[in-house]
């Protein structure tokens, strides 16, 4: 028996969807970095790769579930941005909106009953708790430092030491 079709069809949306954000935190890495923050672009390109690995498991979920990868189209992401800060509110943007995707999916799951797909989205629903409130983290310390050079080199310094699968610097 086959997976179930709507199944199919909103796991391949999430792949997309989390190779669309590795696409758009690139575009923001590009902009830090044309603008002198080595370290905040060094931290959103780590963005960049956990969200194709994101991607990438749920691109093998769905072979495993003898499903078919189709991947959709991706939109070019506008980079046109005044500050940093807003560079990073266009990240919480998206993470929000990567959570709210999860969370249909979850609740497809659900109502189909397709309890092996749950551990897999269980993992996602936590590590979206943890990306909003690392985004979030630095969109406040971005508030705060209110443009103030100084404030912004000891953020893009602290931001430098990024390694990867570390979220918070
Ligand atoms: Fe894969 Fe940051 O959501």
């Amino acid at each position: 028996m086959s997976w179930n079709d709507d199944l199919e069809k909103a796991f391949n949306d999430q792949i997309t969807a989390e190779f669309a954000s590795a696409y758009e935190y690139l575009a923001l890495a590009a902009w830090l970095e044309e603008h002198g923050l080595p370290g905040m672009a060094h931290w959103m390109r780590q963005q960049a790769e956990e969200e194709r690995e994101h991607a990438m498991k749920l691109y093998q979920f769905v072979l495993d579930r003898d499903g078919t990868v189709a991947l959709g189209s991706i939109t070019a992401p506008d980079t046109r941005f005044e500050t940093p800060l807003d560079v990073f509110e266009r990240g919480l943007g998206n993470e929000r909106a990567i959570t709210a995707k999860i969370n249909d999916l979850y609740g497809l799951v659900t109502d189909t009953r397709d309890f092996a797909s749950l551990p897999l989205l269980d993992w996602f629903v936590n590590e979206q708790v943890e990306e909003e409130a690392t985004m979030q983290q630095i969109v406040d310390d971005l508030r705060l430092a209110g443009g103030e050079g100084h404030t912004l080199l000891m953020i893009d310094r602290e931001l430098a030491t990024r390694t990867e699968g570390d979220e918070d610097g």
